[in-house]
């Protein structure tokens, strides 16, 4: 099993004598409650990278709602025996004094990408997502980050804020993995009754059929209404959002073209589940 590290004196102490050696350092930020789509992250790591550090941290500044923090799920003991096969090099997971020190006073907060999708439904909450990023990056040092395409989001802004910061770090977009029946894998997915997993992957595959009549030119005026109520009828009990949006920037689109992106965000017996695809 790889060495845990709980604190930044001792992930700098390890860190320092790889650079020493000339040797580039992947991380996988992840709060834990690890499933194959964190792990195909650590694995792209492995590849690129001499050195890959994951860290686990269940971030405080990026929950909007106390219940959802204190009910996230919390399995370290499973979470370091499934990154074992994959021969990773270090743990890295801080305990909560290494991230916020007594009087920790900076946000890093980027404009624009974060106003709409999640951004509006949580606010605050990439704030919180880019502060501890900003962190992460500066406390691995790491040459390489690796961030899932289920968050596009969240890739997005990650990237641009490495940039304006100019921490010298290239951020990696990797491909949602998903669950056979199509349900795109996140921890959330655990919080779901046996009942309400039955219709998760619902929403993917009205997605997929979005996605198929935006290719032939249909517009989301169009075909939005059918959409959403294919989504409600399955026993979905709100939609957030369901739009189509550039790939960049995030602008809106009203029909597809390069680069196009379809978002959903939707709730299901009180778990909210995103999910993101190419048109
Ligand atoms: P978490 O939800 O644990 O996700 C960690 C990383 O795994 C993110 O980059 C996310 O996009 C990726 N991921 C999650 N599900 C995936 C899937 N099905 N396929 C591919 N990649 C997937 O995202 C966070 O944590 C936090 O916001 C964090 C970046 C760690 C900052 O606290």
């Amino acid at each position: 099993i790889a060495p845990i590290e709980r604190t930044l004196a001792g992930l700098r102490a390890q860190t320092v004598l790889w650079r020493k050696a000339g040797e580039t350092i992947g991380v996988v930020p992840t709060m834990g409650a690890l499933h194959q789509g964190h792990l195909s992250l650590a694995r792209a790591a492995r590849e690129k990278c001499d050195r890959v550090i994951v860290t686990i941290f269940v971030n405080p500044k990026q929950f909007n709602d106390p219940d959802d923090l204190k009910n996230y799920p919390r399995t370290e003991n499973e979470d370091a025996y499934k990154l074992e096969s994959i021969g990773i090099d270090l743990i890295y997971v801080p305990e909560p004094d290494q991230i916020y020190p007594d009087g920790f006073a900076t946000s890093v907060s980027v404009s624009g990408l974060t106003d709409m999708l999640c951004g509006e439904s949580r606010p605050g909450h990439f704030d919180g997502v880019a502060t501890v990023v900003a962190k992460l990056f500066t406390q691995t040092s790491a040459d390489y980050a690796f961030f899932g395409e289920k968050d596009y989001q969240q890739l997005q802004i990650v990237r641009r804020m490495a940039c304006d910061l100019d921490i010298p770090i290239e951020v990696i977009g990797c491909p949602t993995i998903r669950e056979e029946d199509g349900l795109a894998m996140s921890s959330r997915n655990l919080l779901l009754s046996d009942r309400s997993r039955v219709y998760a992957p619902v929403l993917a595959v009205v997605m997929d059929d979005m996605r198929d009549k935006l290719r032939g030119g249909a517009l989301m005026a169009d075909i939005l209404p059918g959409a959403k109520a294919r989504i409600m009828a399955a026993g979905f009990n709100d939609v957030d959002y369901l739009e189509l949006r550039d790939g960049g920037d995030l602008s809106l689109l009203e029909r597809s073209k390069p680069d196009a992106r379809l978002f959903a965000a939707v709730w299901l017996a009180g778990v909210r589940l995103i999910d993101n695809i190419a048109v």
